[in-house]
């Protein structure tokens, strides 16, 4: 008896002092979120079953879909347009420098091969193509990083602990089986580490279906994370969970509004010192909506991407892509206003952090050495006050055209004196430091 209880508490210190070991990011994870500060533009997308009803990745559970009768929709999965090549070659030249794909999404289909399970695109659908596979390839084709969404909540499977979603899918409670699905999980979490090559992120999803639990329900996501530290020490890991990040984790996301802001709801969070990232919908949804064709203009979608780098956060801008396989044309025209803007001014946004002036209504300032980048987006006068407190600016000049821009000194900082109201989308003014 002596001897067992002696041999529980060894394990209990040993399981605690590992529970204590705070995470430590290996060189090459250091590395990984440095450069993808740099690459400050990603391309999001979300595609699944689900496209097909053209009415958005939540119509299983808000149409109370059963867990038996969706996944018909898998043998009606087709989609003859779908070119990787394309996809990629049209996200590369709009200046992105990844994406992030939906390998699985929460009703549960995977867009990949798996071992866990038919309900896959190989062995589940007439297509029988591993989606995430081409992508991986044409990826390293194009010089594009690789990042994978993967929900952590499920709808369809039995094994899932309902959560707050999802409760009118059918599964039968005692069904639920965590060890389970953890098991599952981390399955194929393994093979989409081990199969697709160098995988630059993990962007898990749907921690929030347990919030609201009376216990606090247990991912146990620093043993998940260590798996996928273990097996791509590099590979960064971020998760949709609405607050500020956990141990383990290596950037901190944002959805549907800049660091800061919390228009959407969703964003109360503090910042973190982690590297940010902020994602966004080109329309109104996530996946593919039929109805839903109010795309934002160039403009905004530049100017978001502007104030995201202005506030040291890549963007992540999100497709919808169709249930045939193609990007819907008006995705494709703002990709390309995008991609044009980046040739010109994309100097004063890859590699650069937030400035040392704040943000401020009428715009933001990035940053690389002592170069300056004041971007100017909403301003009605000719001449605009920049707070650069005690840093000496040696010279301005219009980038773009190298004109010099005329300011003075005015107590804790600088007026810079314009010729006219500028009215660009951005209009940059470049300050040596
Ligand atoms: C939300 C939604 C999900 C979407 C995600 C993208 O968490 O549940 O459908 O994938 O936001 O940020």
């Amino acid at each position: 008896m002596k001897k067992t209880l002696l041999i529980v508490a060894t394990l209990l210190m040993n399981y605690v002092g590992m529970a204590q070991t705070p995470y430590q990011p290996t060189a090459e994870n250091l590395k990984a979120r440095e450069q993808f500060q740099d690459q400050k533009f990603g391309v999001f997308l979300h595609w699944g079953l689900y496209s097909m009803m053209g009415v958005t990745e939540w119509i299983m559970t808000n149409r109370d879909i059963h867990y038996q009768e969706y996944p018909k929709l898998a043998k009606t999965f087709y989609p003859s347009e779908f070119d990787a090549d394309a996809w990629i070659s049209a996200i590369k030249a709009a200046g992105a420098k990844y994406i992030t794909i939906t390998t699985r999404h929460h009703d549960g289909f995977s867009l990949f091969k798996t071992a866990t399970s038919s309900y896959n695109s190989v062995d589940g659908t007439p297509f029988k193509r591993d989606i995430i596979k081409e992508l991986a390839e044409a990826c390293k084709r194009h010089g594009i990083k690789l990042h994978l969404y993967y929900s952590h909540l499920d709808w369809g499977r039995e094994d899932y602990p309902v959560g707050r979603t999802g409760r009118g899918t059918g599964r039968p409670k005692e069904k639920a089986n965590w060890p389970s699905y953890f098991n599952f999980m981390n399955t194929q979490l393994t093979e989409l580490l081990t199969n697709y090559g160098e995988v630059g992120a993990i962007w898990f999803d749907g921690w929030w279906d347990h919030d609201n639990d009376a216990k606090p329900f247990d991912w146990q996501l620093e043993e998940q994370y260590g798996i996928i530290h273990k097996l791509q020490p590099q590979c960064l890991i971020g998760n949709n969970h609405h607050t500020t990040p956990f141990p383990g984790e290596d950037i901190q996301i944002f959805e549907r509004d800049l660091p800061g802001e919390n228009k959407a709801g969703l964003s109360g969070q503090d910042i973190s010192r982690l590297p940010l990232e902020s994602c966004q919908t080109i329309n109104e949804h996530w996946g593919y909506s039929i109805t839903d064709s109010n795309y934002k203009s160039g403009k905004e979608l530049i100017q978001m991407l502007v104030r995201a780098a202005g506030k040291n956060a890549n963007l992540l801008l999100n497709i919808g892509p169709e249930p045939g396989g193609a990007l819907p044309s008006l995705a494709l025209d703002r990709l390309k206003t995008i991609g044009e803007w980046l040739n010109k001014y994309g100097e004063t946004i890859y590699g650069t952090r937030g400035g040392i002036v704040g943000p401020h209504d009428w715009g933001v300032s990035t940053q690389r050495g002592n170069k300056l980048y004041i971007h100017i987006m909403n301003c009605m006068d000719s001449s605009l006050f920049i707070p650069t407190s005690n840093h000496k600016v040696k010279s301005a000049v219009v980038y773009g055209t190298n004109k010099r821009v005329n300011f003075t000194k005015t107590g804790k900082g600088i007026t810079l004196n314009l010729d006219t109201v500028p009215t660009d989308i951005d209009y940059i003014v470049e300050l040596s430091l």
